[in-house]
């Protein structure tokens, strides 16, 4: 069988100590699947956020493992993890955090320039490409939408090829339509580009562009669901009583 891109095996997150403790990761065990568009929704604080830092090796678990692949990031050196995050994931913040004084197409190649790697001069082409943004590639983030933003910020967690890309609510900010192209785009990063991509989102609609929908409730999964479509979605928040 094929492994997970990335899994969580039992992930306890707790922050704080004592009476100010909290549990934001309850013993989660959860699975995503290679060159599949996974959707994570549940209620505010029930621990999307720090299981996708987690899993991205952005923080550490109290206990319990996750996997990039085959690799326990539970067992990784500062230097090593450094270095699986820098070549085997992406990450797209709510908020673009595009460098104000670089361009667009700076932007996109920036963690490569970082990292001393060159870039893959058809890759960038063709992610660049996907963007739709062709014509203002030599603009600065203050000169493009917000939607145009986050395309950038998406193409940039591409750059240096992935395995996957962890998104947390990177249409919080956006209109619908800024949403839809921003959506579209990460669908084609997947059954395009044979990427995976793990999408936090509160919105039923941008869950629907995803293969798969995991809820979340006070740390844990609490449902699961295979091509999940808006109204499908929907229903299902209603019945579990979340946002
Ligand atoms: N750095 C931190 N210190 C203390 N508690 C934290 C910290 N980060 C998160 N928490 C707590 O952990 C729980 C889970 O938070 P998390 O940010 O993962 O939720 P979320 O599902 O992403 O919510 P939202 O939809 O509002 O973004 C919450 O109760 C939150 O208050
Ligand atoms: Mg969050």
């Amino acid at each position: 069988m094929d492994t997970a891109a990335a899994r969580a095996e039992k992930a306890v997150k707790i922050f704080g100590t004592g009476d100010a403790a909290v549990r934001a990761l309850d013993g989660i065990d959860v699975e995503f699947a290679r060159e599949a568009f996974t959707a994570v929704m549940g209620p505010s604080g029930s621990g999307k956020s720090t299981l996708l830092h987690c899993m991205a090796g952005l923080d550490s678990l109290t206990s319990g493992r996750v996997f990039i692949g085959d690799v326990d990031l539970t067992t990784l050196g500062e230097k090593k993890l450094t270095l699986l995050r820098r070549e085997k994931v992406g990450f797209i913040f709510q908020a673009y955090n595009l460098v104000p004084t670089l361009t667009a197409a700076e932007n996109v190649t920036l963690p490569l320039d970082i990292a001393g790697q060159k870039p893959d001069p058809e890759w960038i082409d063709k992610i660049l490409d996907s963007t739709g943004l062709r014509d203002r590639l030599k603009h600065r983030p203050s000169e493009l939408s917000g939607g145009q933003q986050q395309r950038v910020a998406a193409a940039r967690a591409l750059a240096s090829r992935p395995e996957i890309i962890f998104a947390d609510e990177p249409t919080g900010n956006l209109d619908s339509r800024a949403s839809a192209e921003l959506l579209e785009f990460m669908r084609r990063s997947v059954h395009e580009f044979g990427r995976t991509v793990v999408m936090v989102t509160h919105d039923a609609v941008a869950a629907g562009y995803a293969d798969h929908a995991v809820f979340l409730g006070d740390g844990c999964v609490v449902d699961e669901m295979v091509g999940p479509t808006a109204d499908k979605v929907l229903d299902r928040m209603k019945s579990l009583g979340s946002d």
